[in-house]
């Protein structure tokens, strides 16, 4: 009687402890069942808000920039050769089309929607690529305007010509104190124009037969906005390359003034003096 009872709990708690493990497992596979479900939901309501509402990723926009040639004609704040991020997205601001115009215009390129200087294309940036990068330029809307360049309080540095006259600047071309000196940014110039440039504008900016005395271009009226522009943007039909992507802002505004000193007579062929 005693073994009948033994055997017969043994069974029991065996039934018991199995119906036990397989109960707590539906359990348990449930929960993860219902969490991964949640999960996928809130990911694909997550991905639908971020479209619909062209959610921001500045920093990734920002690194997607600076991979490209973007940088070398936009500033978010001020007009380089292009106009500045923030002017775009003011333009735009509450266009629904927005980003599709402005899609095609990155990759085909041209001009007339801010001026006649052209925006070159970009056939191989990628979709996905580019609607990160214009939802962040769009966002830019509500952006404090920049403060204008203040000319007012502008310095000036005046030199004394060969011929007896004398030219203002807005940039100095020599070191305090000297007429031979040049500033570091001059200097900058002068090595980036004699390894870029001079090999079809001439050494030192001298002359050549396959470009432009730029000596004769600044003198007969060049701006400065338009030398960078050209620059930037190049003449591809007519020889002269875009620099786009390769030189920043600050760069070819270093050759400018290199060129400007040479237009000037101010600065004599050769490698000129310079601060260190
Ligand atoms: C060579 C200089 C240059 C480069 C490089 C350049 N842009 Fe531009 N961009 C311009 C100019 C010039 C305009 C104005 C064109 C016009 O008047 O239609 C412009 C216009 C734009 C506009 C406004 C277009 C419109 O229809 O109003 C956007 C947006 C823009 N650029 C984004 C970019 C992005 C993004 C890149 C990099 C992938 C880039 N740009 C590279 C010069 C450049
Ligand atoms: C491969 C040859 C080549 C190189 C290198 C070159 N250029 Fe040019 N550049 C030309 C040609 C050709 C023209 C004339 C285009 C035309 O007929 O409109 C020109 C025109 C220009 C103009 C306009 C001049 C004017 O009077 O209209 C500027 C500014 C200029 N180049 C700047 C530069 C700068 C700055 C560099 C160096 C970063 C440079 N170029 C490098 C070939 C070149």
């Amino acid at each position: 009687m005693a073994k009948g009872t033994a055997k017969l709990s043994f069974v029991v708690l065996f039934v018991v402890s199995v119906t036990v493990m397989w109960a707590s497992q539906v359990v348990a596979r449930g929960r993860t069942t219902f969490q991964d479900q949640s999960q996928a939901k809130s990911n694909t309501e997550q991905r639908k808000s971020q479209t619909e509402a062209g959610k921001v990723d500045a920093d990734e926009a920002q690194k997607l920039i600076n991979n490209s040639d973007c940088k070398s004609c936009h500033a978010v704040d001020h007009k380089v050769v292009g106009p500045s991020y923030t002017d775009i997205a003011k333009k735009y601001a509450g266009q629904a089309d927005a980003p599709e115009h402005l899609a095609k215009s990155v990759r085909e390129g041209g001009s007339g929607n801010w001026g006649n200087v052209p925006m070159i294309p970009h056939p191989n940036l990628k979709d996905e690529d580019l609607k990160v990068i214009l939802a962040w330029i769009l966002s830019l809307k509500d952006a404090a305007p920049a403060p204008s360049a203040g000319n007012a309080d502008a310095k000036t540095y005046e030199y004394k010509l060969p011929d007896g006259k004398s030219v203002k600047l807005d940039f100095p071309l020599f070191v305090e104190g000297s007429n031979e000196k040049v500033t570091k940014d001059v200097f900058r110039g002068y090595e980036l124009y004699d390894s870029y440039c001079y090999r079809c504008h001439g050494q030192d900016v001298t002359e050549s037969e396959l470009a432009p005395d730029l000596k004769h271009s600044l003198n007969s009226g060049m701006a400065p906005q338009e030398f960078l522009s050209t620059a930037m943007a190049g003449r591809e039909a007519k020889g002269m390359p875009s620099w786009a992507g390769f030189f920043t802002e600050q760069e070819i505004k270093d050759i400018y003034i290199y060129v400007k000193g040479r237009s000037l007579d101010l600065i004599p062929v050769g490698r000129p003096p310079s601060e260190e």
